[in-house]
């Protein structure tokens, strides 16, 4: 049944894929639909002041919209998880529940925010979970269940529950690669079938299910290639092992349809002295890979699923995106307070905010929108902090930029607001924007 030349060929590696240069059209269309909207993020600016992160409902809500449709029109039975880990801001997380999904939660703290929604379905997954985690997932076992890491966790949480007098249910993490590092998540296949023996013992564990996760997924390539090899580990379980299965989790690491933007800092050593030399190191040359639709991911991935899994289980599949749901509804909104030179501006604001280096490697606009015009000029923007490193962009879109500009940086939803630090400069507030402002 597995057939991994025939896989390979369906798909490439999306870590093999050559940046290329970001099309001017692209990326002018992309900052228009910001400026088009501009006095409603300046009215926000102006109402709750200087930082400020901007999500807006409406494209929350389209996303999980979106991604929903996309797996329910080609798979019979589908749950949406929401990856908390991405952003766990509570209006985000609240948003998300009230339009259906359920939630994905990797730590204590996240389950506690979870609980504190209507969410009836969370799947708690991650490495090392603590007797606290696990009690309180116990605790909560109407509406959680655990995906155990490890032979130990089953036994710990087995433990936790028989001293509640609870059961729970859960499933098992697979790991993708045991061998590297990523050994760390889950057990091998290869001990799948020793696990599902091992957790008959557990009478107040009922295990039901099966997760894995790839990450950074700009294509289907990765999930594909694993659904393959689960089929076929699938085909070796006994029917009673099998029938135990009645969800398998795809995990998430889907990434947003625009694709990786990257400054030339940011390509990889390959690839930068050739396209560098191409384009004269100009600060205003983004590159690009490419990133395939969620539809897509969606086909192929169901393909895979009918393919290899469907003919050993009948089971429903459930998905834990993140940055794909919550990457283009969050913005950052920030204040030139000081013009050093021409070329050189610093802003109220330090990268703290989203803490990391982020901009020196990933090219995001920089948008300025008291002085809006489509033409994008070389410039240092750089933040408040103690460091040379603390750097928004070299360059921004406008007619000029002054102290007292408002300055936006849009899509910065997933994996920035979650990793702000306390350091130097406060942290900007959060304003929701309501559906159709
Ligand atoms: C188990 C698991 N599920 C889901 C996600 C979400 O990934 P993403 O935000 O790339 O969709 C992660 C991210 O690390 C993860 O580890």
């Amino acid at each position: 049944m597995y057939d991994s030349e025939s896989i390979l060929k369906t798909t490439s590696p999306s870590t093999e894929q050559e940046p290329a240069i970001l099309d001017q059209a692209e990326i002018s269309s992309f900052v228009n639909g910001f400026l088009q909207r501009r006095d409603v993020f300046l009215q926000a600016c102006h109402s709750y002041g200087s930082p400020l992160y901007v999500v807006e409902e409406n494209v929350l809500l389209k996303r999980a919209e979106q991604f929903t449709d996309a797996f329910s029109q080609v798979l019979p039975e589908v749950r949406v998880y929401y990856a908390m880990k991405s952003n766990n801001h509570p209006l985000i997380v609240k948003t998300f529940v009230n339009a259906g999904l359920n939630l994905d939660v990797s730590s204590g703290l996240e389950l506690e925010i979870a609980l504190d929604t209507d969410a009836t379905d969370i799947v708690f997954s991650g490495p090392g979970k603590t007797e606290k985690e696990l009690t309180l997932a116990v605790e909560n076992s109407d509406r959680t269940t655990v995906l155990i890491d490890s032979f130990g966790e089953l036994e710990h949480l087995q433990r936790v529950a028989a001293e509640k007098d609870a059961s729970i249910r859960a499933g098992v993490r697979l790991t993708i690669d045991s061998n590297g590092l990523w050994r760390k998540f889950g057990i091998p296949l290869k001990d799948l079938s020793k696990f599902l023996d091992a957790s008959k013992h557990c009478d107040h564990v009922s295990i039901n299910g099966l997760q894995f996760h790839t990450s950074w997924n700009l294509d289907p390539y990765n999930q594909v290639n694993f659904i393959a090899r689960l089929g076929n580990t699938l085909s070796k379980l006994n029917s009673e092992q099998q029938a135990m299965i009645e969800f398998i989790d795809i995990g998430g690491g889907f990434w947003p349809s625009q694709g990786e933007w990257l400054q030339s800092s940011g390509l990889p050593l390959s690839h930068s002295s050739s396209v560098t030399k191409l384009s004269s190191v100009s600060k205003t040359c983004h590159y690009k890979r490419h990133s395939t639709p969620i539809e897509e991911f969606a086909g192929q991935i169901a393909q895979a699923v009918r393919t290899h899994l469907f003919p050993y289980v009948s089971c429903r599949i459930c998905a834990e995106p993140g940055r794909w749901l919550c990457n283009d509804a969050m913005h950052l909104l920030l204040t030139v307070v000081d013009k050093k030179a021409r070329d050189l501006v610093i802003t109220d604001a330090g990268t703290n905010a989203i803490g990391w280096e982020r901009f020196e490697t990933d090219y995001f606009p920089v948008i300025n929108l008291s002085r809006p015009e489509v033409i994008e000029h070389e410039c240092y923007i750089l933040g408040s902090l103690c460091t040379p490193h603390d750097v928004w962009g070299y360059a921004y879109w406008g007619k000029g930029i002054e102290p007292g500009d408002v300055l936006m940086i849009p899509t910065q939803g997933a994996y920035t607001y979650g990793l702000r630090q306390e350091f130097i400069k406060p942290l900007p507030a959060v304003v929701m924007l309501e559906k159709n402002a």
